[in-house]
């Protein structure tokens, strides 16, 4: 087995894992940053509505945004990282050095919007596509910097830790501790072993667990999954946000339809047009997005459509290809163009509050394991994110992650030891089957696990999800590893440590909906 050595092993390469690659670097550290597509394959190049940019002089008013949005649940301490640091980080990194082409006004101000659950305007974007225009220029620098290899398509399978993948038989009694990952490098069906001195997970959130999601194809809890076997401390796993807008078409692929587009004055109505958000809450359709998804979920089972409607008669019509270039073009795709009618959405998962336990510099409760951006959790979110954090959460997560990791490795005394082979079974998963597993997961997932839980509905899920853990875990066993099968191996993972947690806490709250039935 080829075993490659560095420092730091990034596991990820959205927005969160290539700011983290870049500050890194730039510390003197040598990194490997592996993602599972191209550079901007990744959740963050899909990011519509913006990144928030709070310059004013009363950042409480963010801080209790996102507090109110988490339902009084997110983490004092954590907000405040975000609320002070962020825009700190935003000016030094996206405006001065990268000058990432955010709107702005005729006199050269910084084009602000506002989404679900803000009281102001504080939100930077680039049109509807301000994800992609971030990536792309986090990417481009982490391609121009030394001290960074970057592997496209390629997948980690596991982690490694000194008590579960080295000879040493007194290691087996130290604390649990990570020294990198296997991995399947693009082009090569055989796993190496990358064995490094920090492993970061930044493997973004966990949405294709669900029949229908915002995410990317193959985003289905890779960080959770792989911490959870080498004993992570996992937490708010039960908190997984569903989008209140995604496209709605009877053959159509769900997309999203960004909360920007609210911000703005567009209108959830019903089938009849008429406006049903006021009676819910006070800030109408924009109202925190737990708040919005129940209430269309509601709606669509009182009405039996399979849809409600994002209404845009209060916008200036024509200006919308040009400032929502992303949903003008997608939805015309498919047959509904918004300058002259509603646009059918329904909700979809889309972002997961919790996940990976770490500290406000990324340390897990594994040594030498940390974990950014969505697949960690310092309770920022509590039960249920506001709008646009995500991106600032990965720009600050990655800031100071490397800054506290390039102090640690230099005063590390870290003999790196040699992992054990991998033994490659010669038998090929059949990919029908796999498929197949895949579909089950996020149709259990999706019907029992979603938008509005019960106690009846969880312990179903369990029961499917425990039996075809076990057919996937023998699969796993007795067949050579690809990409599809870690990916049907974690999602089955994931999906059964959201269930559980699902089914430890009989609170609503937040994202997580739970009905006595
Ligand atoms: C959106 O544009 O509605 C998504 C932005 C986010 O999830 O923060």
């Amino acid at each position: 087995m080829k075993v490659m050595q560095t420092d730091c092993l990034v596991i990820g390469g959205g927005f969160a894992g290539s700011a983290y690659a870049l500050y890194a670097a730039r510390a003197g550290l040598k990194v490997a940053l592996l993602s599972l597509g191209g550079p901007l394959e990744a959740n963050s190049d899909w990011a519509q509505g913006g990144i928030i940019y709070d310059t004013s002089p009363d950042p409480e008013l963010l801080s209790r945004d996102i507090l109110e949005a988490s339902d009084g649940t997110a983490n004092p301490a954590a907000v405040r990282q975000l609320v002070t640091e962020g825009p700190v980080a935003v000016r030094e990194l996206l405006l001065d050095e990268l000058d990432v082409e955010f709107d702005r006004e005729e006199d050269g101000q910084l084009q602000l919007t506002r989404e679900g659950g803000h009281s102001a305007r504080r939100i930077i974007h680039a049109r509807d596509r301000t994800g992609h225009a971030i990536l792309s220029a986090v990417a481009n620098r982490v391609a121009s910097t030394a001290g960074i290899q970057r592997h496209t398509g390629a997948v980690a399978i596991d982690l490694l830790t000194l008590s579960h993948n080295n000879e040493n038989p007194e290691d087996r009694y130290a604390p649990l501790t990570c020294f990198g990952a296997y991995a399947l490098l693009e082009g090569s069906s055989e796993p190496v072993a990358i064995v490094a001195k920090k492993t970061v997970l930044a493997c973004g959130g966990l949405g294709q667990i669900f029949q229908h999601s915002t995410n990317h194809p193959g985003i289905v809890g890779h960080g959770v999954a792989m911490a959870y076997r080498v004993g992570a401390r996992l937490i708010d796993l039960e908190y997984v946000q569903f989008h209140p807008t995604v496209f709605y078409g009877k053959n159509a692929p769900r997309f999203l339809i960004t909360e920007a587009l609210r911000g703005e004055g567009a209108v959830l109505v019903n089938v009849d047009g008429k406006p049903f958000m006021d009676k819910v809450h006070q800030r109408g359709s924009l109202a925190p997005r737990d708040i919005v998804s129940r209430a269309i979920h509601d709606e669509m089972a009182t009405s039996g459509e399979p849809c409600v409607y994002l209404d845009l008669t209060g916008l200036d019509r024509t200006r919308l290809p040009d400032r929502f270039p992303t949903v003008y073009q997608s939805c015309l795709n498919h047959g509904v163009d918004i300058t002259r009618e509603p646009i059918p959405v329904v909700p979809a998962a889309h972002y997961s509050c919790g996940g990976v336990h770490t500290d406000l510099e990324g340390r897990s409760n594994i040594r030498h394991l940390g974990a950014i951006g969505e697949t960690a959790c310092t309770g920022l979110h509590g039960a249920n994110r506001l709008a646009s954090t995500s991106l600032l959460e990965c720009l600050t997560g990655a800031k100071f992650t490397a800054r506290a990791d390039a102090r640690d490795i230099d005063s590390m005394d870290f003999r790196l030891p040699g992992p054990r082979a991998w033994q490659s079974p010669p038998e090929e998963a059949d990919p029908t089957l796999v498929y197949q597993d895949l579909n089950l997961v996020q149709q259990t997932m999706w019907n029992y696990a979603g938008i509005v839980r019960s106690p009846r509905r969880l312990t179903r899920a369990r029961r499917i999800l425990l039996e075809l853990r076990e057919e996937i875990q023998s699969f796993y066993r007795d067949c050579r590893v690809t990409r599809e099968l870690v990916e049907l191996r974690n999602a089955v993972q994931t999906a059964l440590l959201v269930v559980h947690a699902a089914s430890l806490n009989p609170h609503s709250k937040g994202a997580h909906y739970i009905i006595d039935e």
